[in-house]
């Protein structure tokens, strides 16, 4: 039986991460995927949604026109889109296995089934099974002819992810009735979608087809769109989707759905019907953490199935590790990566403790969303004194250039230290924006840090040290009429 340093089961952003870090620490790896490298990030997740939203943000720039310009004409196929997105995706997916091959990681495409733990005080490795599917079973589901394999290895980091999440009376088909995973292959743009659920992924695919003539119908069950942002954020954003025409019905309850009418039909708990030619469930997504034998060999789970881990990734079973969607914290891909590096670490002997306070996202509607940090509505903030900076698009002269007036960003500081603790705002090229924030916060940067930091003009980037200049009323470009009271 071959022997690793690690096993990784997973080759999403956690485990590819995990196994390429591992292979610069000298360590011998086996990476262990059932599907395509890259996981939901690469092929269902980030990458080919980005693909979509930044089709759909240029036609949106072709419908509604750029001063100077009078656009007649113009057409699209969206099969070719749909192709285009296959080829961003197949060139990230083949460069991760050559990353992978050029590091001398060993790649096993199967299903792993953890059969023993690593014993680390009497120095004996954990024994995984792979289940490789051969390729007839893939056709005719007979599972007589799957191979099986035995790999051991002295470490093991879990990484397998999340699914979209299911319920029986929604009747999931997979055709009319489908995930993310299923909305990103369509062909065609449907004439009507319903999208239950208004959170990251429902909004996200509102703002795409939307823009590609969709008739969009969002139903959500809490009284507020994308509910875990900051307020004024999520308030901002159902405007500007209420402003293109798409329908927001919020404390809304679906009773079920089912195939029929147009293509499907959402029946609410009121006995209102709602049809639509294809309805996307995207209520959140539940942990793959099924199936790989983690009860029996006595991982702790806790009661929604998330994995335990401490500060290392480390389970409760010595050289055990488990990163991404499947342990605390939030589901994103870049958050899985750091999980990956922060386990290859540990067990390189580096102890490294993980520290989420610092973890910025994005969410791509039209203009997006970023976020870093504490915001307004958080429980942290009742014990801190703080003050709120906030600069507009409309004052930003690079803004103005690119005809991208709308949005804003918002910044939270300390009020004893000047500290950055926070940040969020909606406009364009926001997450990037956002970045320069979380390198300032990064290092525990203050308003000092923002203000001196030299900024290139004209940029968006200047939007930054005034919204955080603003917050003690020295933004440069802002009249505050409190500082000027006689
Ligand atoms: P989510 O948790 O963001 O939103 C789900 C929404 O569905 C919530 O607003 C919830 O109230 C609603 N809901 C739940 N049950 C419902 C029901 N029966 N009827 C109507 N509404 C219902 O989950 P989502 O959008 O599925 O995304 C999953 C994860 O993927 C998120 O945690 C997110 O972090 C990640 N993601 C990140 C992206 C990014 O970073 N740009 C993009 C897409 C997803």
């Amino acid at each position: 039986m071959e022997n690793f340093d690690i096993c990784v089961i997973g080759g999403g952003p956690a485990g590819y991460v995990a196994a390429l870090k591992s292979a610069l620490n000298g360590m011998k790896i086996a990476v262990i995927e059932k599907d395509k490298l890259g996981g939901t990030c690469l092929n269902r997740g980030c990458i080919p949604t980005k693909v979509l939203y930044s089709k759909a943000k240029f036609l949106n720039s072709l419908k509604s026109g750029v001063s100077g310009f009078h656009i007649d004409k113009y057409n699209y196929n969206y099969e070719d889109i749909i192709n285009y997105k296959d080829e961003v995706v197949s060139t990230l997916v083949s460069g991760v296995g050559k990353l992978l091959k050029a590091r001398n990681v060993s790649v096993f495409n199967g299903a792993a089934f953890i059969v023993s733990a690593p014993d680390k005080k009497n120095n004996i490795s954990g024994v995984i099974k792979i289940v490789i599917k051969s390729q007839e079973n893939n056709n005719n589901n007979n599972n007589n002819n799957n191979k099986e394999l035995e790999i051991s290895a002295s470490n093991i980091i879990v990484a397998t992810g999340s699914s979209p999440a299911m319920i029986p009376a929604f009747h999931i088909d997979h055709n009319n009735i489908i995930t993310s995973d299923e909305i990103l292959n369509i062909k065609s743009i449907p004439k009507d979608i319903a999208i239950i659920g208004a959170g990251v992924i429902g909004c996200e695919f509102a703002n795409i087809f939307n823009e590609f003539g969709s008739k969009v119908t969002m139903l959500e069950l809490l009284p507020a769109i994308l509910s875990t942002e900051d307020k004024e954020i999520s308030k901002f954003t159902n405007k500007i989707l209420a402003s293109k025409d798409i329908e927001i019905r919020t404390s809304i309850e679906v009773d079920n759905i089912s195939a029929g009418g147009k293509g499907a039909i959402v029946s609410l708990k009121t006995g209102e019907k709602i049809e639509a030619e294809k309805v996307l469930v995207s209520i959140g997504r539940i942990l793959n953490t099924n199936n790989l034998g983690l009860k029996e060999i006595g991982v702790e789970l806790d009661s929604k199935g998330k994995i335990k881990t401490d500060v290392h990734n480390e389970t409760n079973i010595a050289g055990i590790y488990a990163c991404g969607d499947i342990i605390d914290g939030p589901m994103l891909a870049h958050k899985a990566s750091y999980d990956g590096i922060i386990a290859s670490e540990n067990i390189a002997g580096r102890k490294r403790e993980k520290n989420y306070s610092v973890l910025p996202w994005s969410i791509y509607v039209n203009p997006p969303i970023g976020t870093i940090g504490l915001k307004e509505g958080d429980k942290e903030l009742e014990s801190i004194k703080y003050r709120v900076g906030r600069f507009s698009y409309g004052a930003n002269g690079m803004a103005l250039a690119m005809e991208e007036k709308e949005g804003f960003l918002k910044v939270l500081t300390e009020d004893e230290t000047g500290k950055i603790i926070g940040a969020t705002g909606i406009g364009a090229d926001m997450p990037e924006l956002i970045a320069e924030i979380t390198a300032i916060m990064h290092f525990n940067g203050n308003i000092k840090d923002a203000e001196f930091t030299i900024h290139s003009h004209p940029t968006l980037s200047e939007i930054v040290p005034e919204a955080v200049l603003d917050s003690i009323g020295e933004a440069i470009h802002k009249y505050n009429p409190r500082m000027f009271k006689k």
